[in-house]
């Protein structure tokens, strides 16, 4: 961590600074509010505009609100509580908390020692406080809850300047905003978790290349794959922002919902650089064969095609720097599934898009998988027949010895290290069998 002068800022008149250090919780001093998570809390006062999330009431008032937005808060709950259970403590800042749900769930289900719920809208006040009264404020002489409304890079700011670190901190901002990148990490304690947001479908879809340029450090152009580039992009922007500051950044998980659409990810920082071009480089996309590489950055000027009999091709289009490594890690994804079990989340016939997105990203965590991923529509345009079902391709992709998964970002699209001839020949095949069978 870099070297600060202990206190150079005043405190802020808007930021009101925690009177006890919470940070050191015990966790035998976090049962004043108890919670079951099947069970539902009950509703003491009426409410204006109140909506339920996992069995919680909570107000949203007239604040910014998606409900679509709930896988992301499990995922992000689930993450702080693994990390509660793995370091016995948590202090959570939710930078851009809008009505307080996420600051709430970190609360009572993750059982954060303390949570910093902040939001630059200071008509969102009312209804944070009153959400968050859900919980006990104070713990004997700490501090379980805070509510600030300043701007959030004022607020990390002045935390990293105090040497006040945070386990987790949550950005959930709006478009490529980009700016909350740094002050996060630099408020962060090491090994502490990140998670991050983007927002910005028309930058990922390669239709802004100077804004991802500007924001993330990657110029990027458009990839069939543009949602998978469009966590790359932002998982690229958070490694090179941790690596000015002599950090390095690890996904855990990384998440695509096509509300918003919205890109998040989970990150873990910790010291140390990005080694020599490792996981960072570039992303390319033949237009004539529909094959997509990665390239480290000792390739630069050497990036072709095999279909052109490796010579420059003007039929490649490349983005990057972005993350050309893996998007999830798979043993952090079964932890979460295990955990998500134990909560009653998934399993005897509950929450089964959750259990199918985790199961998804484990498989799709498999090393051998290359970035990006083919759509069946064009294997079967290119291939000129109608597309195969999507299983009967994946099973002779994997008969033929090839990896293949299925994408959560995609669903009619298959990541794997089967060239794009090969898989318009299954495709064929497939089909010629298929049609002989209809004749028969
Ligand atoms: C996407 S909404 C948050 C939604 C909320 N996290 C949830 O899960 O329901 C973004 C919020 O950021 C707030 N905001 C915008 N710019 C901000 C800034 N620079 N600092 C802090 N908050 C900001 C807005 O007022 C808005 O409530
Ligand atoms: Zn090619």
């Amino acid at each position: 961590m870099l070297t600060v002068a202990p206190r150079t800022l005043s405190p802020s008149p808007f930021l009101h600074i925690p009177q006890t250090n919470s940070h050191f919780l015990t966790s035998s001093s976090i049962h004043l509010f108890q919670f079951s998570h099947s069970n539902k809390i009950p509703l003491n006062n009426c409410l204006s505009n109140n909506r339920t999330e996992r069995g919680l009431d909570f107000d949203i008032g007239d604040t910014f609100f998606r409900h679509e937005s709930a896988t992301g808060r499990d995922l992000g709950v689930l993450a702080a509580a693994l990390y509660r259970k793995s370091k016995g403590r948590l202090r959570v800042l939710d930078a851009l908390c809008g009505c307080g749900i996420r600051s709430l769930r970190y609360l009572v289900e993750s059982e954060a020692d303390f949570v910093l719920a902040n939001d630059a809208n200071d008509e969102n006040r009312r209804v944070i406080v009153k959400n968050l009264s859900r919980v006990a404020e104070n713990i004997g002489d700490n501090r379980r809850w805070l509510v600030t409304n300043c701007d959030a890079n004022r607020v990390m700011t002045e935390f990293y300047l105090k040497k006040d670190f945070f386990d987790f901190i949550d950005v959930d901002s709006f478009g490529s905003d980009s700016s909350f990148l740094r002050p996060a990490i630099n408020a962060l304690k090491l090994d502490g978790l990140l998670y991050v947001t983007s927002t910005d479908g028309f930058s990922s879809g390669g239709h802004r290349p100077s804004q991802s340029l500007a924001a993330y450090g990657a110029y990027v152009r458009p990839m069939p794959f543009s949602n998978e580039i469009g966590l790359r992009m932002l998982i690229g922007g958070v490694a090179r922002e941790a690596s000015v500051l002599g950090f390095y950044a690890t996904p855990l998980f990384s998440y695509y919902s096509y509300h918003g659409p919205v890109f998040r990810v989970m990150l873990r920082i910790n010291r140390g650089r990005i080694h020599k071009n490792r996981h960072y480089g570039f992303v390319s996309y033949c237009e004539k064969c529909g094959n997509s590489q990665a390239f480290s950055w000792s390739e630069l000027g050497q990036m072709s095609c095999p279909c052109n009999d490796s010579r420059v091709s003007e039929s490649l289009v490349v983005s990057g720097p972005l993350w050309i490594g893996p998007l999830h890690s798979a043993d952090y994804i079964e932890d979460i599934l295990t955990l998500a079990k134990q909560w009653e989340w998934i399993g005897n016939g509950q929450g089964k898009d959750l259990e199918k997105l985790l199961r998804q990203m484990v498989d799709e965590s498999d090393s051998k998988l290359p970035v990006g991923y083919i759509k069946m529509d064009e294997v079967a345009s290119r291939a000129k027949v109608n597309s195969p079902p999507l299983s009967t391709m994946m099973s002779e992709m994997i008969k033929a010895g090839y990896a293949a998964s299925r994408s959560h970002i995609a669903s009619n699209a298959i990541k794997t290290n089967c060239p794009m001839a090969e898989c318009i020949r299954i495709a064929q095949l497939q089909r010629n069998c298929l049609g002989a069978h209809q004749v028969t």
